[in-house]
């Protein structure tokens, strides 16, 4: 009986089920394209109070984080969660500041840092956070200005003209940024108006043990046990505006900021995530996708693990050098796992065949009409034809452009100008060149940089590069040079490199510069390496760039297209624009998965799992002793869950990619129940194409975020600004308000 009774439920259930999930939405569309749908799941505030432009929202509290004072793109997000400007975001978005604030004698990274007071506060280095004030369709004043004569570049420049325009008239003499993207491959476009808060300062840090906890092996995988989070306030003059850093600055008092949920998570609880995701490809064609699994993505992965492999090397047996690569080193390894997991899943989870499946569909649409035919016909078989010649130039335009960034070759590249202005026998030219000599921070060339790591790095590059080609296509100084004086014996090669380029140490670049010597550059073998590589370049280069416009003036055809057929034959289809680093929300629910067969994934991790990962001494998997004993003495405080267990992450639905990272994932109420860092293995093809049974968010929760301020670090100071919400449990019946 009551197995039939729950039967019905879940068929109805299924009947009132609405599909969400995939989708990144621009906010000032929620009301018209999801708010219905995300009211059915759960959502309790009204259209208004998730983004107005007249009254403070929840878009007030969402923040993007920039490396610079431009809002043009931003590296992750944060959230606003106190009414004095403490913001949220990852550990691995605070990662770079933090260990630019770090020395070996304060390791922030590995020891944490938790600020007492307002003044123990770290100014953080290049952290900028943009709000934004609103966002505008300006699709009709930019596209006025194309004409059907222009062909692709003379339309790009007069778009841009267009938009620098309207850019300044909208700043209102610098009080705003506004920035204006294409979207739909440059069929809309939309400006986004920002202030952008250029004072921000590190306020609390777990250590990297906490905060990186499973390291690179968890990455991008599921179970995660990672306590991915760090705190930051942002400061502003005292009338609220962004302001240079300056000790009298203030902290920010926010239009809104987000309460914090101790209530936790149920499998199929609603949830919204907001922020920056910055960049999809859900439009791309089967071409591009073939191009990226068969062609790009395979030279990315073989030099960066390269790099990875003697970075690694020399980290975990020196802390200094541990500390200074570790940002370096991060995103290096988190792009090349990308990389690795897109192969391997776009292959797996048949993307590239689903999109033939709808290119042959759109073709024959196409060919239904001659008009449809006369516009959209050749779209595909002219990205067809772009991807093969991308393919054909990709590897001899890649290796010499990534070779040429290293150590010496990558010092001596910046020589160039000086070498050619000396031997032009142009006078001005070279005085002109020898004043740039003078000016040349040279020290700055070896910043983040130790030289045994460099060293090997330039050894082990030259190698990588020679085994990626026949020698008939390699640069001539493998055999002049490396066959001919040094047996092919790159190692030898190297060590004489370093012995004697001018471009080797900061000594030998500055003796150089006060005594520049044309003739004797010319004889650096350094020098050399980086004028070939380059020619290399230069020769790929021309080809490349114009099969790149063919594919993005056929991308917009094929996507204006594209959306023309969905209008037709699929006219309830709402279609959201790629991600462009601008603000998105997404929204779906708490949810497990199958990965494969037979193998259940839950929703939730516990703190027992930090146990049974744990590894004392291994450079991913340490945890700190204390964390350790809180855990085995589960002294979890009010954030253990009902069971006293302390949930550390758990799944969502929701829609989200790069960029995302820090963006709270908020419950009906929007109140922040986790943070969003990661997406999942099985679904790495997800920047391409949404899998739905597959791809979920992985979030930190709430209650071990505050347990690990609260009970770990004892940062009762933030406990106490921040605005801690429980529900009263539901009552059996409805009560009488007084
Ligand atoms: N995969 C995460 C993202 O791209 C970054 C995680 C950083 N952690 C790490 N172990 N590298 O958002």
């Amino acid at each position: 009986m009551k197995r039939i009774l729950v039967f019905a439920l879940a068929i109805l259930a299924l009947v009132g089920r609405v599909r969400a999930d995939e989708g990144m939405w621009l906010p000032m569309f929620v009301e018209r394209l999801n708010y219905v749908d995300m009211q059915k799941m759960g959502l309790q505030l009204t259209p208004e109070e998730l983004y107005s432009i007249n009254h403070s929202s929840l878009k007030d509290a969402i923040v993007g984080l920039g490396s610079t004072p431009k809002p043009t793109g931003f590296f992750c997000t944060g959230e606003i969660v106190s009414e004095k400007g403490l913001l949220f975001t990852n550990h691995h978005c605070g990662y770079s500041a933090i260990q630019k604030l770090s020395s070996v004698e304060h390791d922030y990274l590995k020891d944490g840092f938790w600020a007492k007071n307002y003044s123990e506060e770290l100014p953080a280095p290049d952290m900028t956070a943009s709000f934004l004030i609103r966002m505008e369709d300006v699709t009709e004043e930019v596209l006025g200005v194309v004409a059907d004569t222009m062909d692709w570049q003379a339309r790009g420049k007069a778009i841009d003209a267009k938009i620098k325009e309207l850019q300044e008239a909208a700043s209102e003499d610098g009080k705003y940024n506004p920035v204006i993207k294409g979207f739909f491959e440059g069929n809309e476009y939309y400006m986004f108006v920002y202030q952008v808060y250029t004072d921000v300062r590190l306020v609390g840090v777990a250590n990297s043990s906490i905060g990186k906890f499973g390291g690179d092996t968890d990455n991008w995988m599921w179970p995660r046990h990672t306590g991915d989070f760090s705190i930051f306030r942002v400061y502003a003059d005292k009338d609220g505006n962004p302001a240079a850093y300056s000790k009298d600055n203030v902290p920010l008092t926010p239009k809104h900021h987000l309460p914090i949920s101790l209530d936790g998570v149920k499998q199929d609880d609603f949830t919204m995530i907001w922020g920056f995701p910055g960049s999809t490809e859900r439009y791309m064609s089967s071409y591009g996708i073939d191009y990226n699994v068969d062609t790009f993505y395979p030279i990315i992965i073989d030099v960066f693990g390269k790099q990875l492999e003697v970075m690694d090397e020399f980290m975990q047996k020196d802390d200094a050098i541990n500390l200074m690569y570790a940002d370096n080193h991060a995103g290096l390894a988190n792009t090349w796992k990308n990389f690795i997991g897109q192969c391997t899943m776009l292959r797996k989870n048949k993307v590239s065949e689903a999109k033939v499946a709808l290119e042959n569909d759109f073709t024959n649409w196409v060919n239904g009409k001659a008009d449809r035919k006369a516009e959209y016909g050749e779209a595909l078989p002219n990205l067809q034809k772009a991807y093969q010649d991308l393919g054909t130039v990709a590897k001899q335009l890649f290796y010499p452009s990534l070779t040429i960034q290293v150590g010496p070759i990558g010092r001596a590249a910046v020589f160039a100008g000086y070498y050619m202005a000396a031997t032009s026998k142009d006078k001005e030219m070279l005085e002109a060149a020898t004043m740039e000599l003078q000016g040349m921070d040279v020290d700055g060339f070896f910043a983040e940089t130790d030289p045994q790591v460099e060293h090997k790095t330039f050894a082990e590059m030259l190698k990588l590069y020679r085994n990626a080609f026949d020698a008939n296509e390699l640069p001539e100084f493998y055999t002049t040079i490396i066959d001919k004086k040094f047996k092919g014996d790159i190692d030898a090669f190297a060590d004489y490199v370093y012995e004697n380029s001018f471009f080797a140490t900061p000594e030998s670049i500055k003796a150089f510069i006060a005594k520049p010597n044309a003739k004797k550059m010319a004889k650096d073998y350094a020098f050399q390496i980086s004028q070939q590589l380059m020619e290399t370049r230069v020769q790929a280069a021309p080809a490349y760039l114009k099969a790149q416009t063919v594919v993005s003036e056929n991308d917009h055809v094929f996507v204006k297209g594209l959306r023309e057929y969905y209008a037709e034959t699929q006219p309830g289809k709402s279609l959201y624009p790629d991600a462009n680093s601008t603000m998105r929300m997404s929204y779906g629910s708490v949810k497990d998965y199958m990965p494969a067969d037979a193998v259940h994934y839950d929703y939730v991790c516990t703190a027992n799992g930090i146990l049974e990962k744990y590894v004392p001494g291994d450079y991913e998997f340490d945890a700190p002793k204390r964390l350790i004993e809180l855990i085995e003495k589960k002294d979890f405080g009010p954030y253990a869950d009902e069971n006293g267990d302390l949930i550390v992450c758990f799944l969502s639905t929701n829609d989200i990619t790069g960029g995302n990272s820090g963006s709270p994932i908020m419950n009906g109420k929007g109140e922040l129940i986790g943070l969003a860092f990661d997406g999942n293995w099985e679904a790495m093809s997800g920047d391409v194409n949404f899998e739905p049974r597959l791809q979920r968010t992985i979030n930190v929760d709430a209650r071990y975020v505050l347990f690990v301020i609260d009970k770990y670090a004892g940062a009762t100071n933030l406990i106490n600004e921040l605005d801690i919400r429980k529900s009263e449990p539901q009552p059996m019946r409805e009560e009488v308000e007084e």
